[in-house]
């Protein structure tokens, strides 16, 4: 997730400090760092095919440091997996211990031992600043606000592996945030496993919304997006803030996991389908040009093909930009996990099927709306197929056109000449 991306860039920061420097290579590397994700089973057991296949690879240089790091490793038995199975890694170390990098990094390569490190009790409730950084991107930047969740859906490992909520200083992400700006990045997005509940725990209590309206008055010529809101805890506050912004994107990210009341109450998500529509119609109200994408799990324990069908009909009635689908994925240790399981993997991928094909259509129909209409781009790059540049719209779209490359990292005014799958055509008209 976004997140990890952010976690690597950290990583990447210690790293450059260090004096290393950057490779594709394996052949050269003299380190190799995976980060890991916990939140489906297939990722997970990636990670295991992806660290077996370096075995040969670490034979061949001995003196190779192999590291895992991230969410998974935060994970007693994947730890311990890959202590037993794979005695060729040197370093292991969660999410909370990030910060100790070099630390740890200087014990693998030093003390000739293999260093295995997660979060305690204390590391869990922390949050260190001043980590550098070392961004990968030129046009787009993400700036964490808060970490860990508390929410407790009953599928989700993140609480566990991530740990408590808890909020940086709004002072230390305005410096940051002044620092992207002044560094010409032009698209800055907010993260968070939750952002909407982001100050609540601080000392002096803020908002989102208000470090949203805090952030937005800096000048310069950016765009603002944050990610992820639950919809528990979106505001009618929050909407009005992005309708009166000045940078704030009309792109809302707002996972809704699936339409069935019965459903929703056993992922514990804290709202109903009912609720849910109202804010999505109060948000389309305020702003009326909003790109609205979600998350969705397909096939939760339990859940009937008649209660799929409630997550179709509630796609087809939001009309989402794009939709982020998973099957179901059982987390041990999660809630969800103990439930039973009666349908078979296999159906739950033709659900899938079916609501992918459902949105296909709702694209087709709003894509063919879009032609004729003018956007302003954030031009990121110049594809190396067909040489066409590469864009972003405000909604978050993708817009292809032709233009000279000096246009990279800058805005671009583009009309819109054909539309397929969310991915637009358009034609430079300044
Ligand atoms: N199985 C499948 N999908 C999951 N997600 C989180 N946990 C699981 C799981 N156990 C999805 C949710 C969340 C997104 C980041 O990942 O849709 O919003
Ligand atoms: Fe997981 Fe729910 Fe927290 Fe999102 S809000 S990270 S789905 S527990």
């Amino acid at each position: 997730c976004q997140q990890n991306v952010a976690d690597s860039e950290k990583i990447k920061g210690f790293l450059a400090q260090m004096g290393f420097s950057f490779t594709e290579d394996e052949e050269e590397a003299d380190f190799i760092l995976f980060n890991t994700c916990a939140v489906r089973g297939h990722a997970e057991n990636r990670v295991f095919g992806n660290v077996g296949a370096l075995k040969d690879l670490k034979r061949r240089h001995p003196s190779l440091i192999i590291s895992l790091c991230g969410c998974m490793m935060e994970e007693k038995q994947a730890s311990e997996h890959i202590k037993q199975k794979f005695p060729f890694v040197n370093l292991v170390f969660g999410t909370h211990v990030l910060h100790r990098f070099p630390e740890l990094l200087w014990t693998a390569l030093t003390a000739s031992r293999r260093v295995f490190e997660r979060g305690d009790e204390q590391e869990d409730a922390r949050i260190v600043e001043g980590l550098p950084i070392h961004r990968d991107g030129t046009t787009r930047a993400w700036l964490t606000v808060m970490y860990g969740c508390d929410n407790f859906c009953s599928y989700c490992i993140v609480p566990y592996v991530r740990g408590r909520e808890r909020s940086r200083e709004p002072e230390a992400i305005l410096d940051e945030f002044r620092s992207i700006v002044a560094d010409g990045y032009k698209d800055i997005t907010l993260l968070g496993q939750n952002v909407n509940s982001y100050g609540k725990k601080l000392e002096r209590p803020i908002n989102f919304s208000q470090l949203l309206r805090m952030l937005d008055a800096v000048d310069g010529d950016y765009r603002l997006r944050f990610m992820t809101s639950h919809p528990k805890d979106a505001t009618h506050e929050l909407i009005d803030t992005m309708a009166e912004g000045r940078h704030i994107c009309h792109h809302l990210h707002l996972p809704v996991q699936a339409g069935s009341n019965r459903i929703l109450k056993e992922m514990n998500r804290g709202y109903t389908r009912e609720k849910y529509l109202a804010l999505v119609e109060y948000a389309r109200k305020k702003i009326p040009d909003l790109s609205l994408t979600t998350d969705i799990i397909v096939g939760f324990p339990g859940e009937t093909y008649e209660e799929f069908r409630e997550t179709v009909s509630l796609v087809r009635e939001v009309g989402f930009t794009s939709l982020f689908t998973f099957i179901y994925s059982p987390r041990e240790g999660t809630r969800a996990a103990r439930l039973p399981d009666p349908v078979p993997y296999e159906e739950k991928a033709r659900w899938l099927q079916e609501l992918c094909a459902e949105q296909e259509k709702i694209s087709a129909e709003r894509c063919a709306k879009e032609v004729g209409k003018t956007y302003r781009v954030l031009v990121e790059k110049q594809n190396e197929k067909d040489g066409l540049l590469c864009g972003r719209t405000d909604g978050n779209v993708i817009v292809l056109f032709e233009g000279s490359k000096e246009l990279i990292g800058n805005f671009a005014e583009v009309k819109i000449t054909a539309a397929r799958n969310w991915i637009l055509r358009g034609e430079l008209i300044q």
